[in-house]
């Protein structure tokens, strides 16, 4: 038997996960669980914004290990790992940075725009290292895939670099690892703006109940003016969101038909569309409550994947410290 390839893959504990989530990258995560040898990085060491909510990052670790046991991910096959609770990754974050020219971070530009997003708030030097941690996080297990959000890719684009220069300067420590975008890289909002964020106050959380769905999906962002208009569903979020989420495929092409028609109203678009969402929501919800009736085992999970994620890190750090002959004391 051949060993399986290693995904690694993270999410910062800042809330809940939404559709955005969903869509860009957990469904590709439970896809690719069973073939793969999966570590599910929970990355607290990454939420320097965060730092004057501690309580938040606290209760989002578990929120998110609720939402991947929702959705179905397999805590047995697929480790799930907080980050802290790995202190290598900080290690290996050091001498990462010895090899990381400074321009290299400051053109990254994911980095760039959401360091502008800090406006006139002063930016935390770990916040602006946070690129260099993310590589040590992939590199630590020696991932081969990274499957994540579209605004991650110049990320992995690090990643890759400082895996050739590593290897090359080295020892061959670590395989290039390849990005891998889901089947919608970007959600828009509900409110149609560019991108679905719980920083903008637009998004759809898997844990919301029907209700809220429906409220949230009423009230979504229509372009035309008026229901008799023709519209154009290329445009227009709530047929985003059907062409996401909806798998009846016929109703969605007699919408959008109608739509171009000006012969169909929002309110029967958002109607069937927050229909379709709640059948995908439902199942996922039902494993929540089981879970969270029962966090015991949310922290086995949480205990039993860092542990693994701990051992490989111990593992990786032997490789890399024997790279770089760092046995200092063995001399005499
Ligand atoms: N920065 C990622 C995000 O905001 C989360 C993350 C942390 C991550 N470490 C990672 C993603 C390692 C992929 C690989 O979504």
């Amino acid at each position: 038997m051949t060993e399986k390839k290693r995904i690694l893959t993270g999410i910062r504990p800042t809330g809940s996960l939404h559709l955005g989530h969903y869509a860009g990258a957990l469904e590709n995560w439970l896809r690719l669980q069973s073939d793969y040898e999966c570590y599910f990085l929970i990355a607290d060491y990454q939420v320097s914004d965060y730092a004057d909510d501690i309580a938040r990052v606290r209760d989002s670790v578990w929120e998110v290990a609720l939402d991947w046991l929702a959705v179905g991910l397999n805590p047995e096959s697929g480790h799930f790992v907080i980050e802290s609770l790995v202190p290598e990754h900080a290690e290996l974050t050091t001498w990462l940075s010895w090899f990381l020219p400074l321009g290299m971070l400051q053109r990254n530009p994911t980095l760039k725009a959401e360091m502008a997003d800090f406006g006139k708030k002063s930016v935390p030097v770990a916040f602006f290292t946070y690129p260099v941690m993310q590589v040590a996080n992939i590199l630590m297990p020696r991932a081969h895939l990274v499957p994540v959000g579209e605004d991650q890719l110049p990320h992995i684009e690090m990643t890759r670099e400082l895996a050739r220069r590593f290897n090359r300067q080295f020892k061959e420590v670590f395989p290039e690892p390849e990005g891998l975008v889901g089947r919608v890289p970007r959600l828009v909002g509900v409110d149609g703006q560019a991108k679905m964020s719980k920083s903008l106050n637009n998004a759809i959380y898997l844990k919301d109940d029907a209700k809220t769905v429906t409220q949230k999906v009423m009230s979504m962002f229509t372009p035309r003016m008026s229901p008799t208009d023709p519209g154009d569903p290329e445009i227009t979020p709530a047929f985003m969101y059907h062409e996401a989420f909806n798998s009846d495929r016929a109703e969605v092409e007699d919408l959008k038909d109608r739509y171009r028609k000006g012969a169909v109203g929002d309110a029967e678009v958002k109607r069937k569309l927050a229909a379709a969402i709640n059948t995908l929501l439902d199942p996922i919800r039902e494993r929540r409550a089981t879970y969270a009736a029962n966090m015991r085992l949310v922290r086995e999970a949480l205990e039993y994947g860092t542990n693994q994620g701990r051992a490989i890190a111990r593992e990786t750090m032997e490789m890399v410290r024997d790279a770089l002959d760092l046995g200092y004391l063995g001399k005499y």
